[in-house]
């Protein structure tokens, strides 16, 4: 395993990158093979009670229109994307206290009637409704750390706790989720150094799955300013992150796609084994404006689920069949 030293050398290094891809591309193919995982993505609301100073979704952007799926057509939804072949289903929004825990857990129930693996990403809750979605039939839970240097992260989510952030983390363990997690790559004032304590931060956690994307700046945030990450350093750390955690699914992230028009092949040829292609219905796709210029906002599930399809054959991989549980259990 790669020392923190390591690491950090070949962040700073671009001499090597071929080497590097390379290597990742055979760890991923000797751990978890040529399968693809697709996991869609359902964005069910896009009202966020959090001010993260990156994200267009932030509550002091008054300039997008919010929008709120109701269980119903959440359901709808899913299960059009099971008929499609999905075996796994993201339900993913802001910090929406609309969706109390009760109302989630009928939502989950529903979901769990087709045959997929569900995974929430949801935000910061607490142990008890943790506890709730798992024992209605949550699966997995994803939440990035964002960052695992303290200042920084104060800087970019004012009034948020890193603490409490740490402390969703333990308890989706405790309670037996596959757990997700992850970090942006070139938020302003951000180290190498800290990219190399975020991936040891992955190995540390034994995260389940670990997304990596780079910074895409928003005009409607207070980085409005602020250079987009390097889609090349986010392919990096992704490719450490694969070094570092052999047998763990990593996606190849929407955002590096939105930086690189191939970002998501180039991502599954340097380590990446999953993809999350939107199923969300066409006319709230743009609304979901975490950051500008993302991908498929003028398509729908049924052209995107062709798409990645045949991206995916045209390098020799296929799509997995099956519910892609971590380390292959699946
Ligand atoms: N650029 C890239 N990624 C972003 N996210 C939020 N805002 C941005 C942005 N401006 C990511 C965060 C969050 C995930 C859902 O989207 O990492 O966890
Ligand atoms: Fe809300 Fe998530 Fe955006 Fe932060 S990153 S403002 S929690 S949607
Ligand atoms: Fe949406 Fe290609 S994945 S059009």
């Amino acid at each position: 395993m790669l020392k923190r030293d390591e690491i950090i050398n070949i962040l700073n290094d671009d001499t090597k990158n071929d080497w590097l891809f390379t290597l990742a591309n055979k760890v991923r193919k000797e751990n978890v093979g040529d399968n693809v995982h697709l996991r869609g993505l359902i964005e069910f609301s896009n009202i966020c009670n959090c001010n993260c100073k990156y994200c267009g979704l932030r509550c002091h952007n008054k300039k997008i229109e919010r929008y709120r799926i109701l269980k119903d057509e959440i359901t709808k939804i899913a299960k059009n994307a099971s008929k499609m072949g999905y075996k796994t289903i993201v339900l993913q929004s802001g910090e929406d206290a609309y969706y109390s825990s009760d109302k989630m857990i009928e939502i989950i129930k529903c979901i769990k009637q087709f045959d997929v693996a569900l995974t929430l990403s949801i935000g910061e809750r607490t142990y008890d409704d943790y506890k709730a979605f798992k024992d209605a039939g949550a699966d997995r839970y994803l939440i990035r750390i964002e960052t695992t240097d303290r200042n920084l992260y104060k800087q970019m989510h004012p009034n948020m706790d890193f603490d409490n952030r740490l402390r969703c983390l333990n308890d989706l363990k405790k309670l037996g989720y596959e757990v997700g997690t992850g970090c942006l790559v070139g938020l302003p004032n951000q180290t190498i150094e800290s990219l190399a304590d975020d991936i040891l931060f992955f190995k540390e956690i034994e995260a389940d799955m670990v997304g990596i994307g780079p910074f895409i700046s928003h005009p409607q945030t207070p980085l409005n300013n602020a250079p987009n990450g390097n889609f090349t350093l986010a392919l990096k750390v992704m490719a450490l992150t694969r070094i570092m955690l052999p047998d763990i699914n990593i996606p190849a992230t929407t955002a590096m796609e939105t930086l690189n028009p191939n970002g998501r092949i180039i991502a599954l040829q340097s380590g990446a084994n999953v993809v999350m292609p939107n199923v969300t219905s066409q006319k709230y796709r743009a609304k979901y404006e975490i950051y500008p210029n993302k991908i498929c906002l003028n398509d729908n599930p049924d052209k995107c689920r062709n798409c990645i399809s045949a991206k995916i054959e045209s390098i020799g991989r296929q799509v997995a069949t099956n519910y892609g549980y971590s380390h292959n259990k699946g």
